[in-house]
């Protein structure tokens, strides 16, 4: 069996089984399969991750020049594991606790049986003396497993999501061994600074961690903490803006709405994302008559997510009722006032949406990241649109020339719409240059060379 010298671990592969598409396989949604893909396909390796089935592991395979390891999932698994403690007891605490989290033993269990799984795949597939990098909140405890059985590796963990201040995160009946299976790895790193220090905090009270925020030493191991805002490959967007047919879709995007004003969401249906709050500012502006807005159109694509969790069924419902009242209100033949895609777009057809949009609404609740902003202002190659942004979004750290908002203000949101849809040209401009210098600059081949090179000097 071939040993690799970096092996990513992730949840999530890349690519998840589907009934059609090439060979059964299709691109798997979220931020994390957007960053790392190009940063595995520069450096070579192999991603160890679910593929979305349940069943039997797969054999290593190379598929689409990356080379990955099918870890397998029983239905039990996919219940306790993922949709249980992943994303109902982890994913709502981890984000501001916005929905309550459940706490259940057996979803634990599992958690812990899964960590294990995964952390012996990698144990597995890794050559000596050589790295691993463990990402995201569905791995917590495999940096200590890992180390348990090959303490002669190299371990980095990242966080795509936020880490929750003290007072929420203690109130996890497992929080201890939480940190404890973070505090296996050499460098942990998070998204932003305030992540970090919620984490080294957390370590030191609840684990026994000692030191500094952005060095602990547990049990005799030094741990660096940091952050390392992720980011997207700035240059792939540009170049699919540019292609003459991204193009020419935009300007059919365009025309087949009227030629009017284009507000453009995009987002995993998640309830972060904060999709019911920016619908309702929307409403709130057609209701006021306003000129510019009664030119403007708004489109939200949301793509398929976690459909078995209750709380994503819900949301589901809750945005479609909102969608199907703003249109009995104020659609028209031939002009619809709110599109609404639920699906996953294809690369080209999302840059041509980019392209085609004058406002960019990004206003989650609360976000790690959020890579959809930083994709947006890629894609302007044309210099001119204009970004909308939650201050609750990790991304909100760096653009700070976007329009920035407090999602949960949903009439200080509708007065921000209004404005961006008068922005002035050459404002829109000079904001986009530096949004568009800033992605640029640190894009995610910078993030994986920051993160590893930290992990090599640890
Ligand atoms: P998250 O990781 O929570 O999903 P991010 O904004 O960081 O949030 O990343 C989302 C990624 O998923 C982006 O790369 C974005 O392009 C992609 N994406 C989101 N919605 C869609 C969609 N409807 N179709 C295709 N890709 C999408
Ligand atoms: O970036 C956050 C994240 O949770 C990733 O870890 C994940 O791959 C993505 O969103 C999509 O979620 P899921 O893997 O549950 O479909």
């Amino acid at each position: 069996m071939r040993r690799h010298e970096l092996v990513i671990i992730a949840n999530r592969l890349p690519l998840k089984r589907s009934g059609r598409g090439a060979g059964g396989w299709e691109r798997s949604p979220g931020g994390l399969v957007t960053a790392l893909d190009p940063v595995l396909r520069k450096r070579g390796g192999l991603w160890i991750g679910w593929d979305g089935s349940s069943g039997r592991p797969a054999r290593a395979v190379e598929h689409d020049g990356l080379s990955i390891k099918p870890v397998g999932l029983v239905p039990r698994d996919i219940e306790n594991f993922y949709h249980g403690f992943c994303n109902r007891t982890i994913w709502p605490l981890y984000h501001d606790a916005i929905k309550p989290a459940e706490f259940n033993q057996r979803w634990w269990e599992s958690y812990e049986a899964v960590n294990e799984r995964f952390a012996r795949a990698a144990a597995r597939h890794v050559a000596k003396g050589r790295t691993v990098w463990v990402h995201d909140f569905h791995l917590q405890l495999v940096p200590q497993i890992l180390r348990g059985l090959r303490p002669d590796l190299r371990i980095g963990f990242f966080l795509h999501i936020p880490f929750p201040p003290e007072e929420i995160f203690a109130r996890i009946p497992w929080r201890t061994n939480i940190l404890h299976g973070l505090l296996g790895a050499d460098v942990v790193g998070f998204q932003t600074w305030k992540d970090a220090q919620n984490f080294s905090r957390a370590s030191r009270r609840m684990a026994d961690a000692e030191g500094v925020d952005s060095q602990l030493t547990f049990q005799g191991h030094k741990i660096r903490v940091n952050s390392f805002p992720i980011s997207i490959d700035a240059e792939e967007m540009e170049k699919l803006a540019q292609l003459a047919e991204v193009q020419n879709r935009a300007r059919e995007i365009r025309r087949g709405l009227g030629n009017r004003r284009i507000i453009l969401g995009v987002d995993r249906l998640d309830y972060t994302k904060g999709i019911e709050a920016r619908l309702s500012a929307y409403e709130q502006l057609l209701e006021s008559g306003d000129a510019t807005v009664s030119k403007s159109v708004m489109v939200q694509v949301a793509v398929p997510s976690r459909e078995s969790v209750p709380e994503y069924a819900q949301t589901r419902q809750r945005i479609e009722q909102i969608v199907g009242r703003i249109n009995g209100e104020f659609s028209h033949p031939g002009s619809i006032a709110v599109h609404y895609f639920r699906r996953n777009l294809e690369r080209e057809e999302l840059a041509a949406w980019y392209l085609a949009a004058d406002v960019m609404l990004v206003t989650p609740l609360c976000d790690g990241m959020n890579l959809v902003a930083k994709e947006y202002v890629s894609a302007q190659i044309n210099g001119g649109g204009v970004l909308v942004l939650s201050e609750f979004a990790g991304a909100a750290q760096e653009l700070r020339q976007a329009l920035l908002v407090n999602p949960y203000d949903v009439a200080g949101m509708a007065r921000t719409i209004r404005r961006a849809l008068n922005v002035p040209r050459a404002e829109q401009r000079f904001r986009m240059s530096i949004l568009r210098m800033v992605v640029r600059r640190h894009d995610v081949q910078e993030w994986s060379d920051t993160f590893l090179s930290a992990l090599e000097r640890s």
